[in-house]
């Protein structure tokens, strides 16, 4: 047997020892006993007598135990052509100093403070600082508008939001406090204070509840870290599901800091001193984990990106990263490598830089489709690693294990289930299937630590989404296959969440806001195969009867509406106006049968529909790439 083999099996004999062994690599104020609380699922608890601060196992440990001199964030940013490193001292001491800023504002333990920045360090130490003083962060992603921040906001009833005065896209200025200002203002939940970063590319006008961030950290006292129960949550990460309503997950801090430690030299293969660079986003799951938390947690250092792969100057940043500041492991989405293949398809600027220093790269986010997966892998010579992972789980389910055993690379997989993760392929009835034959990708529970515990105020939801399809199992909401070698295969979601250039969205809640246009009666929207960003979604109304309106006109308005109320990031650019919408004869749409035609599948027209002349019309729209 190899090394993976063993170390899985060593989880699913005695996970007890397995994890309590894992959470010795974690400074604890009071050390946990136990592993696993079992006592009421499926609400599992995880090192449940621990207690722990996360910060201090970021920062202040490593400082403690001489690293203060060695870089823990190199902030590279070419939009505004500034590079910035903070040594682990330095960290802790900006992070001190701004947990001071938010105690002085009132927020204590269990407090939720929001943030709503652009990919600068402050995000990360505003995180941190929540971290320090036991507050609860819930970071937004910036391409979010307001209307989605202030859903989060009446939700996480934050006491401060942490915010900036403006975000950089490529060569635009995006100012973030005029949007923020929106959000309060539609939310029902006030904030007592908001805390704004000025940025020189366009300051922001400062109102009577808003504090200067570099004022308030200059007069800060740097506040202690306040040790909590590993049970106690971390943070809230809002995330996509099948309504508008987003859903809550919650991370708890011990569970969390000892599976992120555990990732990063058997998944990552980085230590400390290494340097990861995970070009993604702090408002993403990826961005929590392995932009913030897991390479701290490990003493390694952290590249904070801010840009794109393409475009701003050029599509050879990654690899001018790659080179200056010595990554060892570089992590990003599919789409980020769709990108550059179309910008530099011949990889030019891969040997314009050193990038001999490089020893992997990993891919997650959305499907590695084999294509890609081929490119990256003639280009660079070195494993390309698919791993499949979501905002609940926290940490990859199934993946190659590098630090562990390099496994031999089936392309379209992510590979084999991490320790911890006991992955099922069940069929409608909730029996496994055969190797080779697809159905719903479970986990059996109880998950591995790290996994969320809840939904933010909301057990039912968490039962009723991811726990009550199969009794005993947690539903990914991805459908897939596993073959005889054990590999996992995903092949997509099967809930009407799509993955647009690698970010999470709910065409449910798109659907809702075409809706409550003035003209349409009924729509749809469904995500269809996007040659760059995986997926896209395309939209279809229907109009109410007796209206009459110029279609380009309309198209523009629903496209902008979309815009408004859910942000660009969900690149709704294709509306069509239709005469109807295929249902099934109790009147549900069939959003799936449609999704396979726009794909070119030769979908079968299902037994259970209404009228199949509407299929019929609609099929040349759906067909129209
Ligand atoms: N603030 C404000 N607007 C934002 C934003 C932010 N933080 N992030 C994205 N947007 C805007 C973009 O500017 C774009 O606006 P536009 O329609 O006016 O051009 C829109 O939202 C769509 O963004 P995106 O889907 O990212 O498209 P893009 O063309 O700007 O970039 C990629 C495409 C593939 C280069 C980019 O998405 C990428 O690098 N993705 C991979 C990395 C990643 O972030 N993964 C996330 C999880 S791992
Ligand atoms: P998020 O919660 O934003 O990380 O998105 C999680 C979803 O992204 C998963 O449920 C999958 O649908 C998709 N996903 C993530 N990684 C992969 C992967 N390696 N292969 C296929 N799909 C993936």
């Amino acid at each position: 047997m190899g090394a993976y083999e063993d170390v899985f099996r060593a989880s699913t004999e005695d996970p007890e020892a397995f994890w309590l062994d894992a959470a010795q690599a974690i400074d604890w104020h009071v050390a946990p006993t136990r592993a696993l609380d079992v006592s009421r699922p499926p609400f599992y608890r995880w090192f449940p007598d621990g207690e722990l601060n996360v910060c201090h196992n970021a920062l202040d440990r490593h400082v403690d135990a001489g690293r203060g001199e060695q870089a823990a964030l190199i902030y590279d940013s070419p939009v505004t052509d500034t590079q910035r490193t903070y040594t682990y001292a330095h960290l802790r001491d900006e992070v001190a100093r701004f947990a001071g800023v938010l105690a002085g504002l009132g927020v204590g333990r269990g407090d939720r403070v929001v943030i709503y920045m652009p990919m600068v360090p402050e995000a990360a130490i505003a995180m941190l600082a929540c971290a320090r003083i036991g507050a609860v962060h819930s970071v937004v992603f910036g391409g979010f508008a307001p209307k989605e921040l202030a859903v989060r906001i009446d939700d996480a009833a934050p006491r401060v939001v942490v915010s900036a005065s403006c975000g950089i896209e490529g060569k635009r200025v995006i100012e973030y406090k005029p949007l923020l200002d929106q959000a309060i203002e539609l939310a029902a939940h006030a904030p007592a204070k908001r805390v704004i970063l000025q940025r020189p590319q366009a300051e922001a006008t400062l109102g009577p509840d808003d504090v200067d961030w570099a004022e308030a950290t200059a007069a800060a006292e740097p506040a202690e870290c306040v040790p909590v129960k590993a049970t106690d949550p971390l943070y809230i990460l809002y995330t996509s599901g099948t309504t508008g309503k987003p859903k809550g997950v919650v991370r708890d801090g011990g569970g969390h800091a000892v599976a992120l430690r555990w990732s990063m030299p058997n998944v990552y293969d980085v230590g400390p001193g290494e340097t990861i660079f995970t070009a993604s986003d702090v408002g993403w799951v990826v961005g929590h984990s392995y932009i913030v938390y897991a390479p701290l947690l490990t003493g390694a250092t952290t590249v904070l990106y801010e840009g794109k792969p393409v475009g701003t100057p050029d599509a050879g940043q990654f690899w001018r990263v790659v080179a200056e500041h010595g990554v060892k492991s570089l992590f990003t989405a599919p789409t980020a490598f769709r990108a550059i293949k179309k910008e530099d398809p011949d990889g030019e600027f891969t040997r314009k830089y050193d990038i001999s220093g490089l020893h992997y790269l990993f891919l997650a986010g959305e499907r590695l489709d084999p294509e890609t997966y081929r490119w990256a892998a003639d280009l660079l010579g070195i494993p390309v690693i698919d791993h499949w992972w979501q905002t609940e789980t926290g940490w990859p389910i199934v993946a190659n294990p590098a630090g562990i055993e390099l496994l031999p690379i089936k392309p379209g997989s992510p590979t084999r289930p991490l320790p911890g993760w006991d992955v099922q392929v069940l069929d409608t009835s909730g029996t496994p299937v055969e190797p080779g034959t697809d159905g719903a990708i479970v986990v059996k529970l109880p998950m591995p630590p790290g996994s969320l515990p809840t939904l933010w105020n909301d057990d039912e939801r968490f039962v009723q989404s991811y726990m009550s399809a199969f009794e005993g199992y947690y539903l990914t909401g991805d459908g897939g296959r596993l073959d005889e070698d054990g590999y996992v295969f995903v092949m997509g979601r099967t809930d009407d969440v799509i993955n647009v250039a690698g970010h999470r969205l709910s065409t449910g809640g798109m659907e809702e806001v075409l809706a409550s246009h003035a003209d349409v009666a009924e729509c749809a929207v469904i995500g269809v195969a996007d040659v760059l960003k995986g997926q896209v979604p395309r939209g279809f109304v229907v109009l109410k009867a007796g209206v009459q309106r110029d279609e380009d006109e309309l198209r523009a308005e629903l496209v902008q509406l979309v815009r408004d109320q859910v942000g660009a990031v969900a690149s709704l650019k294709d509306v069509a106006v239709v005469a109807g919408l295929p249902k099934t004869r109790s009147g549900k749409i069939l959003r799936k049968t449609m999704r396979g035609i726009a794909d070119g599948a030769d979908e079968p027209v299902p037994s259970t529909i209404d009228d199949p002349a509407v299929l019929d019309a609609l099929r040349p729209v759906l067909r129209r790439s």
